[in-house]
């Protein structure tokens, strides 16, 4: 018995270290300048602090990574989170986006902090500074409503 438990501990490392050589695909952090929603507008601090916190590591060009982020397997999900997760707003591309595609995400990103599916449940358990209270989530819906009035004047 001992022995099985040897070998499998060992087929496990071996698999841990193998899966390391696989390539990630971890998106870049390339963004183009002036097109970064806090350079085209001015956000409240209570705002800007959160979207930081809880929202750039996946919707940005200025995502930071955490120290596992470099380790398969939680690579693949990180690097999947932040491929997907621009692809439906990237703050870092806000200046290229429509009016019309602004306005949409405007009201997308209240509905997500308002029905808390944003930020990710999986990105709130490892980061605490993300963990949004109603207050805070108040002041982003807030803030993506008054913003959006002003884009429409
Ligand atoms: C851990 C990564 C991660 C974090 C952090 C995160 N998101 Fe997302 N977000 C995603 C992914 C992946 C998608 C696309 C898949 C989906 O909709 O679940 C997405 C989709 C969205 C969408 C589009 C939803 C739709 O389908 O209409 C909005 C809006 C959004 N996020 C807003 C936010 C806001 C605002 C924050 C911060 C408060 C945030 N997200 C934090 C990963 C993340």
């Amino acid at each position: 018995m001992k022995k099985i438990f040897r070998f499998v501990g060992i087929a496990l490392l071996l698999a841990f270290v193998l899966i390391q050589f696989i390539p990630n695909d971890m998106p870049g952090n390339e963004a183009v300048k002036g097109m970064d929603i806090f350079e085209i507008s001015d956000i409240p601090e209570e705002v800007s602090v959160h979207l930081k916190n809880a929202c750039y590591d996946c919707h940005s060009h200025a995502v930071n990574h955490p120290w596992y982020a470099s380790i398969a397997p939680a690579s693949w999900l990180v690097a999947k989170d932040i491929r997907e997760g621009r692809k439906e707003l990237d703050f870092s591309a806000w200046g290229s986006l429509s009016l019309r595609d602004q306005l949409k995400l405007l009201v997308d990103i209240s509905e997500e902090v308002h029905e808390e599916t944003m930020p990710l449940p999986i990105y709130t358990f490892m980061h605490a500074d993300a963990r949004l209270n109603s207050e805070q989530r108040e002041a982003i819906i807030r803030w993506a409503e008054s913003y959006a009035e002003a884009l429409l004047e």
